[in-house]
């Protein structure tokens, strides 16, 4: 089966997704797939690279092609034609993540893994996935949006008032925390939200639920596997960018997540009832807070999760009973069938 792995891209997490990326080339299993690696650079140029055993930066014309779309199952560069069984996005972020590279292998008709275009644009909103949750009467923290043209508008007393403290201010569209905040006086609020808007035109502000961190990983399109929960325990104010990919004792994850067995089922369930509202496919990771009271509240979707072989979307799987390289077939079947 010849298998294209698509990693790099033009989001702030390129670089995250890189260590991706690698895991994945580390585990396929070489008997049953012919492997090709397809480099997104910053710039957003596709770099089919020369050789397939390792992940780096495609430098075009010294060890890759460039490469183009033909909407009729074909990819072509300067050397022919390229025809992929399957893809599989190993990408993070915008125009990776969000339906839009989805959309590209659409349309040349290329089966690949993971959300369709319209989960996955859905899902990179944390605004309309909250909307669309909140429709389902699925529990989401309470938050109020902001646009770049209003942004002269925002007053935090206002804000306060509705949301309480401490708040999290977040670009609406982005994933590994970069651009988020945990704030609790005004300076910090003004600089969060000044912040926020460098990464994107809408910005989020969220109320601060008081509680665990728990994620779940789904794998599949009807019949759905469900994973034990993980819990994040993070040693920092809140699981940062930097306690995610720097510094190793920032964070550490509990698989499975120490819970009695009617909550655990209580958070299973409640990802199962996310993945199908947003119409999920493939796989995704859906990461809820455990309130004190006993709560289990949404609060964002992830349908390209981290995807280290430390990474709390397999590992969760692995406790679950599906290895690494056993997921990485599946999510091949998954997007063939
Ligand atoms: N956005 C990162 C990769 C995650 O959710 O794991
Ligand atoms: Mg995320």
């Amino acid at each position: 089966l010849n298998l294209g792995i698509l990693y790099g891209g033009q989001s702030t997490e390129h670089e995250v997704s890189m260590r991706s990326a690698e895991s994945v080339l580390g585990a396929l299993d070489r008997k049953k797939y012919t492997i090709h690696l397809i480099y997104i650079s910053k710039q957003g140029e596709w770099l089919l690279a020369d050789q397939s055993e390792r992940i780096e930066a495609v430098v075009d014309k010294e060890n890759g092609h460039r490469l183009s779309i033909l909407p009729s199952q074909q990819f072509v560069s300067e050397g022919g034609m390229h025809h992929f069984d399957a893809i599989l996005p190993i990408l993070h972020g915008t125009a990776g993540e969000d339906g839009i590279v989805q959309g590209v292998l659409e349309m040349v008709g290329v089966p690949y893994a993971g959300c369709n275009v319209r989960s996955s644009a859905v899902c990179m909103d944390k605004d309309m996935t909250k909307r669309l949750l909140k429709l389902e009467g699925i529990n989401v923290a309470d938050w109020m949006v902001f646009r770049h043209e209003d942004r002269d508008q925002v007053d935090y007393s206002a804000v306060k008032a509705e949301l309480g403290l401490p708040m999290f201010i977040k670009p609406v569209n982005q994933g590994s925390s970069v651009g988020v905040s945990k704030v609790t006086d005004e300076q910090s609020f003004h600089e969060a939200i000044a912040l926020a808007f460098e990464f994107d035109t809408k910005v989020m502000v969220e109320s601060a639920v008081q509680g665990r961190e728990i994620e779940v990983s789904v794998l599949g399109n009807t019949d759905l596997t469900v994973s034990v929960p993980g819990e994040i325990v993070a040693n920092t104010d809140f699981y940062s960018y930097e306690s995610k990919y720097i510094d190793e004792s920032g964070a550490a994850l509990e698989i499975p997540a120490r819970l009695e067995q009617p909550v655990a089922e209580k958070i299973r369930q409640t990802a199962y009832d996310v993945y199908r509202a947003l119409d999920c496919e493939g796989m995704a990771r859906v990461d809820v807070f455990l309130a004190e009271d006993g709560a289990v509240i949404v609060n964002e979707v992830n349908t390209l999760p981290g995807f280290t072989s430390i990474s709390m979307y397999p590992k969760l799987l692995e406790a679950s009973g599906i290895s690494y390289p056993e997921l990485l077939d599946r999510l091949v079947e998954l997007a063939v069938e």
